[in-house]
Order: C-alpha cells, then sequence, then structure tokens
C-alpha cells in the first residue's frame, strides 16, 4: 500500500484526469492545466497528450501557456514545492532569514524552496505558498511545525486549519465600511431605476474605478451597453498583483455577496448573462468559501434564471490565475481567461467593444463592484458626499511596512499622507510608496500631499518604509519584480527591466558609475514612452523618483567614473538602437 500522500495525490490525479476527459472548451486550458499542476506538482507529458485530444490544441499551443505562467512547470521540483513571499514588505519582516532557516531545516528532505512576488499578505508577513497555499506570520515555530508534517509527508490539504487562517485587519472604516448590505436590495433597486436611471445613479455618485486607472464606472458600463452584441460579460478583476495590495482579498474573504451584488447589477444594466471572476492564484484557498456564496446566491434567487423572479439572467464563474502580475492589465486577463498567455491586446479595440471571447466586455476591480452595490441602496448623493472635486467616496488602502498597526483601512479622498501615518502608527517615517512598485515615492518632506485622482492616485496600496531602511533595497527588490513579471513581449520592457535591474545591483554594491545615472534616466523615460502596456510604462517610475528625488541615494553608492566590470554602455546603446528601430511598430 502507498504512503498517505501518494494515495491523497492519486485521488487528486484522478479527479484531475476526470476534469480534463469531460471538457472540450479550449478556454478551458488554463484551469485544466492548474489542476494537473496541483494534482502533480508538475504537468507531465502523457498529460499534454490527453489536452491535445480533448481540447484540439497544437502541442505548441499547450507548451507556451505552461512556459508563461509561474505556477506551471513540466519538471517536478520536489514533493512539496514553497514559495517565500518576496515583497519589500516582507523583506522588512525578515524574509532573507526565512529562506537560509527553511533551506538549512529542510536540508535533507525533497523540498523546493524558491522566491515568489508579492502574495497580498504584506500585513502578517513573512508568508510562505507551499503547494499553493498561503501560510502567514512564519516565524521559527511555524517553520519547525512545518518541517515536521513535510517529513511525515502529510499533504497539505490535511494539514491543521489554523495554517491557512488568514486576518482581515480592517482597522478603520468609514461611510462604506460602516454599511450592512442585504442581499439582492442593491439589485432589486436597479431592477426598479432601470438602466438609464441606474447609470445616472452611478455617473452623479461620481465612482471611479477602484484598479487603478481611474476610469470613470458608469462611462464603462454604457459603453458597453451601447456596443452591438450577441452577448456581453461582466469580469471583476481579483488578481491583486501589484505589491503591498490586499484590500480584495479582505472584501473577497467578508464582503463577497456585495462584490458578486455589484456584478449582477452591471449585468442587469449592460444586459450580460454571464460573469466571471478571475482569482489571483495565491487567493485560492478563497475559492471553496466563494463557491459557497455562489451556490446560496442561486438558491436564494439572486443568480440563475430569473433573479428576483424577474426576467433577469446571470450567472457568475471563477477562473483561477497562476502567478503573473501582467494578468492583472484587462486585456491580459481577458487573454487568460480565455486559456492562454497572459500578453496584453492591442488596444483599441478595448473590452467593452471586443473582450471576452471578442464581445463586449466590462472589467472591474472588487472594490469597484462592492462599491456600487453600496450606491445603489444609499444613493449618489451620500458617495459623492465626502472625497474631493474629482474623486469622489471613500477607498480601501492596504498598509504594510515600518507601522505599528499594518492593515486595511478606509479613508475619504483627499487625506493626507501625514493623516494616514497618524492613523497606522507610523513613525520615524522617511518615504512611502503609494501605489505599489509601479506606483509613487513620496518622501517625508512631501507628506502633505493628498491621496486622490489630482495628487497621489492608488490602486490601493501603501507601503511604509521607516528611516532605518535603504531606499536602494526598495529599488532592487523593485527592478528585480519588473525583470520577473515583464511579459516579455516587446523590447522596451522586455530589455529595458533588465537594463535597470543591472544598473541598480551595480550600484547596491557599490559599483555605480555616473554614467549609469544617465543611463538609467535614459532607459526608464524610453520605457515610459515606448512600452506596449501599462506595466512598462509604469515600471520606471519609482527609479525617476530617486532620481529626481534623492540622488544622494546613488551617490553613496558609487559612482565610480571608470568602472569596466559593470559597464552596460554598449548594451544600452543597443537598447536605444533597438527601441528607435521598434518603436513605429509597436505603437
Ligand atoms: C500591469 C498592470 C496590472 C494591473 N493589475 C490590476 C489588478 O491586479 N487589479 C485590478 O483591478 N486592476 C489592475 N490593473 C488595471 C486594469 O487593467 C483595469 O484598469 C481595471 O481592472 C479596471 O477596473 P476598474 O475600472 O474598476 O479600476 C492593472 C493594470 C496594469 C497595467
Ligand atoms: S510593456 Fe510590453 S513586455 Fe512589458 S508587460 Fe507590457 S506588453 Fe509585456
Amino acid at each position: 500500500m502507498g504512503k498517505p500522500d501518494d494515495i491523497q495525490q492519486s485521488e487528486k490525479q484522478t479527479e484531475a484526469i476526470r476534469f480534463i476527459q469531460h471538457t472540450s472548451d479550449h478556454s478551458l486550458l488554463l484551469q485544466c492545466l492548474i489542476k494537473i499542476q496541483e494534482a502533480y506538482l508538475h504537468i507531465p507529458a502523457d498529460t499534454v497528450e490527453l489536452l491535445q485530444q480533448q481540447l484540439g490544441l497544437s502541442y505548441a499551443d499547450i507548451t507556451v501557456v505552461v512556459e508563461f505562467y509561474s505556477f506551471l512547470s513540466f519538471e517536478k521540483s520536489g514533493d512539496y514545492q514553497i514559495l517565500i513571499s518576496n515583497n519589500i514588505t516582507d523583506q522588512f519582516l525578515g524574509n532573507q532569514t526565512l529562506f537560509k532557516k527553511l533551506n538549512s531545516r529542510l536540508a535533507d528532505v525533497n523540498v523546493s524552496i524558491e522566491y515568489t512576488s508579492c502574495t497580498g499578505l504584506c500585513d502578517q508577513g513573512p508568508a510562505i505558498l507551499v503547494n499553493g497555499w498561503a501560510i502567514n506570520r512564519v516565524d521559527d515555530e511555524r517553520i519547525e511545525h512545518i518541517a515536521e508534517l513535510i517529513e511525515q509527508r502529510l499533504p497539505v490539504d490535511q494539514w491543521p486549519s489554523h495554517f491557512f487562517e488568514k486576518e482581515d485587519n480592517i482597522l478603520r472604516r468609514d461611510i462604506q465600511l460602516s454599511v450592512e448590505c442585504q442581499p439582492g436590495a442593491a439589485i432589486k433597486t436597479a431592477i426598479q431605476q432601470g438602466r438609464e436611471q441606474s447609470l445616472e445613479t452611478l455617473e452623479a455618485a461620481g465612482l471611479k474605478g477602484r484598479g487603478g486607472a481611474g476610469f470613470s464606472t458608469a462611462s464603462k458600463w454604457r459603453f458597453c451597453a451601447q456596443t452591438e452584441a450577441g452577448q456581453r460579460y461582466v469580469v471583476c478583476n481579483a488578481d491583486e498583483g501589484e505589491p503591498g495590495t490586499f484590500k480584495d482579498r479582505v472584501l473577497l474573504n467578508q464582503y463577497a455577496h456585495d462584490v458578486f451584488e455589484g456584478m449582477t447589477v452591471c449585468a442587469a444594466v449592460i444586459g450580460a448573462t454571464r460573469g466571471l471572476v478571475y482569482l489571483r492564484g495565491e487567493y485560492r484557498y478563497l475559492l471553496p468559501q466563494l463557491h459557497q456564496v455562489l451556490q446560496q446566491r442561486r438558491d436564494d434567487g439572486l443568480l440563475g434564471a430569473h433573479i428576483l423572479g424577474e426576467d433577469l439572467a446571470f450567472d457568475i464563474d471563477i477562473h483561477l490565475g497562476a502567478g503573473a502580475y501582467i494578468c492583472g492589465e484587462e486585456s491580459a486577463l481577458i487573454e487568460s481567461l480565455e486559456g492562454k498567455r497572459g500578453i496584453p491586446r492591442i488596444r483599441p479595440p478595448f473590452p467593452v467593444v471586443s473582450g471576452y471571447l471578442g464581445q463586449p466586455t466590462v472589467v472591474n476591480n472588487v472594490e469597484s463592484f462592492w462599491s456600487v452595490s453600496r450606491i445603489m441602496l444609499l444613493g449618489a448623493d451620500w458617495f459623492a458626499g465626502v472625497g474631493t472635486d474629482a474623486s469622489k467616496g471613500t477607498r480601501l488602502l492596504s498598509i504594510s511596512g515600518d507601522c505599528r498597526d499594518p492593515g486595511i483601512y478606509e479613508f475619504p479622498f483627499g487625506v493626507t499622507v501625514t493623516e494616514i501615518l497618524a492613523a497606522c502608527g507610523g513613525e520615524q517615517t522617511q518615504a512611502i510608496q503609494m501605489a505599489g512598485a509601479a506606483g509613487t515615492t513620496v518622501l517625508a518632506r512631501d507628506f502633505e500631499r493628498r491621496m486622490c485622482h489630482e495628487d497621489l492616485a492608488t490602486g490601493g496600496s501603501f507601503m511604509v518604509i521607516g528611516r532605518q531602511r535603504n531606499l536602494l533595497d526598495m529599488l532592487a527588490n523593485f527592478s528585480n519584480f519588473f525583470t520577473h513579471e515583464s511579459c516579455g513581449f516587446c523590447t522596451p520592457c522586455r530589455v529595458g527591466t533588465q537594463l535597470i535591474d543591472d544598473i541598480i545591483c551595480c550600484f547596491k554594491q557599490g559599483q555605480g558609475s555616473t554614467s549609469e545615472l544617465q543611463q538609467l534616466n535614459d532607459i526608464a523615460k524610453l520605457m515610459q514612452q515606448n512600452s506596449f502596456c501599462g506595466l512598462g510604462s509604469s515600471a520606471p517610475t519609482a527609479f525617476l523618483n530617486a532620481l529626481q528625488q534623492s540622488p544622494e541615494l546613488f551617490s553613496a553608492h558609487g559612482p565610480l567614473d571608470d568602472n569596466p566590470q559593470f559597464d552596460l554602455t554598449a548594451a544600452v546603446a543597443e537598447y536605444e538602437q533597438l527601441v528607435a528601430t521598434l518603436s513605429g511598430d509597436l505603437r
């Protein structure tokens, strides 16, 4: 008889194979691969053959997808695969020491231990994923316990449940978090108001998308509703990959009804019958409870053929991501929902015209849908009564880093950085990083700046950097992140992120030269202007901020005037030449 692990594994394998045998829709390729990876801890060759037969895809169609996503692999790297979250705030919490301790404690076991991008547990780090399952606050005691479970070869889904408990840490409630919504109430209002009046309510509320770009939600829905189509789709972007952001995790954990309610209101307004949630793979532990909420809503007549007994049909599926930050970008997300690599699409056409399966699609952030459920209930004036002229209402901030109370805070737009720091206990702060790695670095002298679209826009991440930190470590973490997460499709970003990483590395080693500072500036600007999507154009922001606001950061780590060991001049010249040649084709 096999060991408990073998038995469990084979049950999962049978389940995965059965799933594939009942699938013929090639847009489910990624979801099939995720199931295989979970069951076998890699993608075996015979499962690829089976996928080819079932989905009518070529070997190449499948391999490019496996190679694109960091949570999929043709090679089995160990019986247990441990990924250590590597956001800069995880570094503050000692993830590098954790890496060493895990390696030394598990040296004799068949385990792979690597880093991964931010896992969305920055308020309770350092965090790890074991075979895809997230564990928070990993200290010495937890390491020992994990090592024992691994030595016993106990399958991860049989580990004590307390290992997988997460904290929501909601520490400040304003007008939105103080409201309890009755499931179905917002849908009822939307049905009573009708399409046009519902859009007017949202318009008057001034709701702008909470995923980062800040586009008017009402306008997006109106464009989609106006596009001729046989089918329209509602997509909830729960990819939440921006380092330091974790508010969508908390909303999905505590307020899933309200998020699904907002999606259903959207369906009623735009005339969609199908919705999809794209949930980042790191949050797969939320899947069972999200399915439960969906079933509850079907049982209560809030999803299905006749919602609230009306002529409104809508249902929601959940798709998992597989470790690719770029899949948060809406067109890459749609590609991924279709089972492909997450390579951004050429726009226009925008998703509201041609999105999922080529049909008009609204893509909104989790928090945007959640706010819709409240606005429909409490009205536009209630929402627009707080905030600033161009930024109405409140928004959720995920606060992490060097502060007393990391967690979720709801603030009205217009709040200053000083006020936010006072609320979360950020003392002795040298800088904050607003909106994640792609966002803005704000130094202490600018702490009177305000969170709002007119000043400091944000997708919800607020990382506090104490005076004891070296900002160069933060830049090195970001440059490493972008090098890893660039999808590689366009040269300005694929090569530019690597060159920036090389330059930051030189300075970290005290080897930077004056010419590299100029090169950093040039590369960053070329990337901003020529990258194909928002990842490449926003990735250089933190480096440009540092060059403009704190050049001493670099001079303290160099500059050496002549440094042949790290001479990147030829590589940068080649890059500039390439970008100049290609940029015409890329635009
Ligand atoms: C590289 C990149 C990553 C993104 N990641 C996310 C994400 O994780 N969640 C999100 O809602 N929007 C993300 N966005 C923004 C989306 O493209 C899109 O604007 C958003 O989902 C629209 O929803 P909203 O209007 O409600 O903000 C990302 C954009 C870029 C360029
Ligand atoms: S900018 Fe280019 S390489 Fe970078 S993520 Fe976007 S499409 Fe991919």
